[in-house]
């Protein structure tokens, strides 16, 4: 048998099993009691459930707060008014919602736009107060965008970029609405979004989960958007790795951080979109070929994720004592890192039990910092094993003073410092040490780490994490980002009522109340991704 289409057809089956049982099944009926916290919502069986657009849909009512049969936190109604605020119309429609609505701050600079990522949790807080409208508008617009030619100076963008962020600009006297976007060509330091593409489509799923309409993902807009997304990361290269080569800047941490490589970040996001991307192609020609290329990389790419970013004190140990200079496919040292190069902090950092998916892996270049976002999403696409995705809670609560302190959640660990902050950042004044890129917190991430504790059946560390967040985010005016050792300050260039701030604090909220919204941002363990070998084994064989 040809082994690829083996593994083309099972994997692909199980995605549209998947699918189909989600979109079938009626939503489980969770009785809310407070022993829930101890139990695991995964075991419960809630997280392959397809969420109805239940509540309703009128604008002034969160469905949240009315369905909650406790009080509801004041600041749920806060936060609802004021993502409501930050909505950005094009001809009498919502597509989206604005970066920032900070009229005291001096500079707007881009904050008034729509931006891909940005809107990824505005989308998830309207899809669970059963709202899907505005997200069907904007899956359309940014489609819409992807389709116009993007040049850079006299360079021409590969046809299937999503952009950074759009605008709506509205013509009184004409009465008209135009959009403009920005692909990189813009932003500061010029990079294009490669996790806007990604963004796109993990949202597709999560409006085709939420909503039960596939007709939307159905449309040949929208499967070519996908294809067009896919054509540009599968292409092939010199690479000689799965993983996705990128430019520094190019997704949240969109300055010069040292995220250049293989970010951690982006290899999640990729994992994730390449695994929604399959469970919503048709079956036709074209779609049939993208998902036997998508099979080939998902295989490879968790792999090599799982086998060479994972870190553990075990794996920890075995690179402090490595050889180098090994030479042939017998080499245990394959990238060639220099145990030299291991930081000083790592050792002190990494507990006995847990573990993480460090930065970045290049040769003789592994870059030890732990990255929230990519950590997180890793859990949500079972790119890290269950395993891994235990470990990495661990290390959450093993390391709670070091990745969450006093405002949820770190965005890295640590912060870069003195001269090698000179080097990595190009003296970045934004991003000092334990500032906004550089180790700041981000209320933002709240989100992504309470869908994680959930599936992980660990809801007790989200509710720790979002009690933290309530004792300031309102009072402190939704700020974008934290600074500090332990995020006590608010950040010195933070933009407020920044609405993803906002967005991600109710999406934190309505997952913890009601987690069966967890099934549409989360993928359960594809079995064809399994790794061959036990994680910790698989330097030294
Ligand atoms: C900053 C962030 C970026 C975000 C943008 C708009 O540039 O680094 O991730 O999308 O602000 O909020």
């Amino acid at each position: 048998m040809d082994p690829l289409r083996g593994v083309n057809s099972q994997s692909s089956i199980s995605e549209l099993d998947d699918l189909a049982r989600l979109l079938d099944r009626p939503r489980l009926n969770i009785e809310r009691k407070r022993s829930f916290d101890e139990r695991s919502f995964s075991e419960m069986g809630v997280l392959d459930n397809v969420n109805s657009p239940g509540g309703p849909s009128g604008w002034e009512t969160p469905a949240s707060s009315s369905r909650n049969s406790f009080e509801p936190h004041p600041m749920v109604a806060e936060a609802w008014d004021a993502l409501r605020r930050s909505l950005v119309y094009f001809r009498g429609q919502p597509v989206g919602t604005i970066a920032a609505f900070d009229h005291a701050s001096e500079e707007v600079l881009n904050y008034d736009q729509v931006f891909v990522r940005d809107f990824v949790p505005s989308a998830l807080a309207f899809l669970m107060n059963g709202e899907p409208e505005i997200v069907k508008n904007f899956l359309l617009k940014t489609l819409q965008i992807q389709g116009r030619e993007k040049r850079i100076d006299r360079f021409k963008l590969g046809e299937g970029a999503m952009p950074a962020s759009f605008k709506v600009l509205h013509d009184p006297v004409k009465k008209t609405d135009t959009v403009i976007a920005d692909f990189g060509e813009s932003a500061i330091g010029r990079v294009a979004p490669v996790d806007s593409g990604f963004w796109w489509i993990i949202l597709l799923r999560a409006y085709t989960k939420s909503t039960g309409d596939i007709s939307l993902a159905e449309t040949p807009e929208c499967q070519k958007g996908m294809r067009l997304i896919l054509s540009l990361c599968l292409s092939e290269g010199f690479d000689t790795f799965p993983t996705l080569l990128c430019a520094d800047g190019c997704s949240m941490v969109d300055r010069r951080m040292g995220v250049y490589g293989y970010p951690i970040e982006i290899q999640a996001l990729f994992f994730m979109a390449l695994r929604s991307a399959m469970s919503m192609l048709k079956h036709d020609a074209e779609g049939k070929e993208f998902m036997e290329r998508i099979a080939m990389r998902l295989h490879a790419l968790s792999f090599h994720m799982r086998s060479y970013f994972w870190l553990d004190f075990q794996q920890l140990n075995d690179i402090y004592r490595y050889k180098t200079e090994e030479y042939s496919h017998t080499a245990v040292n394959k990238f060639n890192v220099i145990p030299d190069s291991i930081p000083e902090w790592v050792f002190d950092f990494m507990p006995l039990r847990g573990g993480y998916f460090i930065g970045n892996v290049s040769p003789a270049r592994m870059d030890f910092r732990w990255f929230a976002l990519g950590n997180c999403v890793a859990i949500l696409a079972s790119l890290a094993t269950p395993e891994q995705s235990a470990a990495i809670m661990d290390l959450i609560e093993e390391r709670w003073e070091e990745l969450v302190g006093e405002m949820p959640v770190k965005i890295c660990h640590p912060a870069i410092e003195s001269h090698e902050w000179r080097i990595v950042t190009g003296c970045d004044p934004k991003n000092t040490r334990w500032s906004y890129h550089n180790g700041g917190s981000w209320p933002v991430l709240l989100w992504l780490l309470t869908a994680a504790c959930i599936k992980t059946g660990r809801p007790q560390i989200a509710r720790r994490a979002i009690d933290l967040a309530e004792s300031r985010l309102l009072k402190d005016g939704w700020p974008e980002y934290y600074d500090g050792k332990s995020g006590r300050f608010i950040g010195k260039q933070a933009r407020k009522f920044q609405t993803w701030s906002i967005a991600g604090y109710l999406v934190a909220k309505m997952l913890l109340e009601d987690p069966s919204h967890l099934g549409m941002i989360s993928l359960e363990e594809d079995k064809q991704t399994k790794p061959v070998i036990k994680r910790s084994y698989s330097w030294t064989c």
